[in-house]
């Protein structure tokens, strides 16, 4: 038998018909397409980072349960007394294990769309109905769609992007909590950009049964250690602990993310400049003719231009490389999404964006 038919028997067909996520080649460009933080460890910390690293016993297991880790992470991010935290290897990899424990045959997962990518591709992963529920045209959450699907699909876990991405915007505290209280299931707030957005709902995981915060160290400027984080009830970890492979946080992760939430106070510095760079980037693109600017509180901006899939290929001739969202008849029509770089990085952005614009 040929491995064409071999796939073709024994595939599950809906990941038959998915197409693996695709990240674009960004060799020589300006790559602000991928909400990564432009800063990298800072300078002053390397050799003292390099010192930690080089301590690390490769041949051995890195710790399971990622315990000293863990702990400061407790510290750090604020987790509220009776709650604890489970790693992944990314949020990315929380929300895949989140499918794995909750989803499956028979069971749907809701989303708001446009919302991150993820939560569907993980629901076809693992066999769960997908229901997407669309913003308003502002982006907002539209409540009484959510409440009546939520009330119609009785999902088994509720994921709010808060910020969400690729829109940008926090959705109101008051919508988000009548989502909690009227889901069966669990609600997942996912904190990835939380960094930016100084508004939580982490202190109240300990306060309603169902909610489960998520965050990640990948937009605090550390995307390629892969670490995510999920805080909940113990029982709640206790329970999802169950489906996490054992050693998903490698060794030099876990020492390279001790180190870095000891010096909590560089990177949030670092977020800082990056809110600070948002207000300029934006201030400029909504000066503008014929940009719609959507506001903000990640590290990227969502905008609407007349022809955005022409601008966005003219921009990677340029050597500038955003996202395009462009999708005909979908709410992103005609939508670009430029993450926030460096100071430089922004200003050329701006210098070839002006320029294709005229
Ligand atoms: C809303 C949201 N959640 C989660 C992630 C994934 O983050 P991680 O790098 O921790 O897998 C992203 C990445 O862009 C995101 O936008």
């Amino acid at each position: 038998m040929s491995v064409e038919s071999l796939i073709s028997r024994w595939v599950r067909e809906p990941i038959q018909k998915l197409k693996a996520y695709y990240v674009p080649d960004a060799s020589g460009m300006i790559k602000l397409e991928a909400m990564e933080n432009p800063y990298s460890f800072p300078q002053e910390l390397q050799s003292e980072w390099l010192g930690v690293l080089s301590e690390i016993s490769l041949n051995r297991y890195p710790d399971p349960q990622a315990v000293s880790l863990r702990k400061k992470m407790v510290d750090v991010m604020d987790v509220p007394e009776g709650a604890s935290l489970l790693l992944g290897n990314g949020s990315d990899e929380l929300i895949q294990l989140l499918m794995l424990a909750l989803g499956g045959e028979g069971r749907s997962v809701l989303a708001p769309t446009p919302s991150f990518v993820m939560y569907e591709m993980a629901a076809i992963f693992t066999g769960t109905d997908f229901i997407g529920v669309p913003l308003k045209g502002d982006f907002s959450l539209d409540l009484d769609k959510m409440l009546e699907s939520i009330s119609q699909h009785r999902p088994a876990i509720v994921f709010l992007a808060y910020p969400n991405n690729p829109t940008g915007n926090l959705f109101s505290r008051s919508d988000v909590e009548a989502v909690i209280k009227a889901a069966p299931g669990v609600v997942v707030i996912d904190e990835a950009y939380h960094a930016f957005a100084r508004s939580s709902f982490i202190k109240d995981v300990v306060k309603a049964e169902n909610l489960l915060v998520m965050r990640t160290l990948s937009k605090w400027g550390l995307a390629g250690l892969r670490v995510g984080l999920l805080a909940a009830s113990t029982k709640w970890i206790d329970e999802l602990d169950k489906v996490r492979l054992p050693y998903n946080i490698n060794a030099l992760s876990q020492a390279s993310a001790s180190f870095a939430l000891a010096h909590k106070k560089l990177f949030d510095q670092q977020a800082g400049q990056i809110i600070e760079a948002r207000g300029e980037v934006m201030e400029q693109l909504a000066a503008m003719d014929g940009v719609e600017v959507f506001s903000s509180d990640a590290n990227f901006i969502l905008f609407r231009v007349a022809n955005a899939s022409d601008l966005y290929s003219r921009l990677c001739e340029a050597g500038i490389l955003i996202k395009n969202l462009d999708a005909h008849g979908t709410p992103l029509e005609n939508c670009l999404r430029v993450t926030i770089g460096a100071k430089e990085e922004n200003e050329q952005f701006l210098h070839q964006f002006c320029r294709l614009m005229e």
